[in-house]
């Protein structure tokens, strides 16, 4: 039976005893499951929610891949659908004190079982569709999608491991890493992949898959959490958005509003990472202060190999 727990279980180590390896930035190495890329302790997080995670047709399930708007996502989905239970979100709401990753939890993280018998439940995964537990391929739970332009993803992720596991980095560069991303093997990647699936499914089965961008949603958040409310089964109604209602909840999650709060600039999660890792600039192309010009382009020849023939563009 699989255990919670930073050292891999015997049947995880076994199952790695076999599984294809590439070299990585900050563990040892990555294994491929699937057909998509893990570090071990990861790796068996996926296997623990594959086997006991159970779904709920009424679930909300976040997914991502990471450095993508996981904690914006997180942040807007609870403030929607409980949205009846805190009238006045800038006076008193749960997110000005707690970081949005502590009131959603992963699946993959061991920890989903803390997650309150609220209705409707919400629960974030990086984990590729293939990959779901199958409790949630079989529910009709709904599933939100937050895509990002892979320049900036990978950036914000080089950004957020520089800032957390330094300790622990085997000494990559840039360059090793641009390489490991193109080729697909990144955590959770081929990157393209994740996005693709997902993207597919949410053509096939609208009702079940919402896609969103990241960078459509930073453009226009009202525009966007009207569809995600639409999408989830909690519209705005003509006389929340007069009332300000709408305004407030993206205020509330912006940015530039969580990220001051003291529980995301000194806390910590339950893992013991610090909060303020998850929150940077947010910027569209800040790719830019960071890529090389040559390294942008490995990246970009990655991005139209990997959507030859799909009508998908970031
Ligand atoms: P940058 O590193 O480019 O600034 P994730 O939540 O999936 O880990 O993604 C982190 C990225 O989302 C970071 O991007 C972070 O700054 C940005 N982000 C975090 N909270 C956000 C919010 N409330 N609104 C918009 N972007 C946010």
């Amino acid at each position: 039976k699989l255990r919670a727990g930073s050292n891999s279980t015997q049947e995880c180590k076994e199952l790695m005893s076999y599984l294809p390896k590439d070299r990585n930035f900050f563990t040892e190495h990555l294994y491929q499951y699937q057909g998509f890329w893990y570090p071990p302790n990861l790796l068996e997080g996926v296997l623990y929610s594959q086997k006991h995670f159970h779904a709920r047709d009424s679930d909300i399930i976040l997914v991502s891949s990471p450095k993508s708007g996981t904690t914006w996502l997180k942040a807007l989905a609870f403030a929607l659908v409980q949205r009846q239970e805190f009238q006045n979100p800038l006076e008193s709401h749960p997110l000005l004190h707690n970081n949005p990753h502590s009131l959603v939890p992963f699946i993959e993280a061991f920890n989903f079982h803390t997650q309150k018998d609220t209705f409707p439940r919400i629960f974030s995964t990086h984990i590729p569709l293939g990959s779901l537990p199958e409790s949630v391929q079989d529910s009709s739970c709904k599933i939100v999608y937050c895509c990002r332009n892979p320049k900036d993803a990978f950036v914000s992720l080089w950004h957020f491991m520089k800032r957390l596991v330094l300790k622990e980095m085997v000494g990559c560069t840039m360059e090793e890493m641009v390489r490991g991303f193109c080729r697909g093997s990144s955590v959770y990647g081929p990157f393209w992949d994740h996005a693709l699936e997902y993207w597919k499914e949410s053509l096939e089965n609208p009702e079940r898959v919402f896609f969103v961008m990241y960078e459509e949603m930073r453009e226009k958040p009202e525009e966007w959490v009207m569809k995600i409310a639409e999408f989830l089964g909690c519209s705005f109604t003509e006389r929340e958005v007069e009332d300000g209602v709408l305004e407030d909840i993206v205020n509330l999650c912006s940015l530039e509003n969580l990220s001051k709060l003291e529980v995301n600039e000194k806390g910590k999660l339950v893992n013991g990472m610090e909060t303020k890792a998850f929150f940077r600039k947010g910027e569209i192309g800040g790719w830019k202060d960071t890529l090389t010009p040559l390294l942008a382009e490995e990246i970009d020849k990655a991005t139209e190999e990997k959507l030859l023939g799909s009508a998908f563009r970031f």
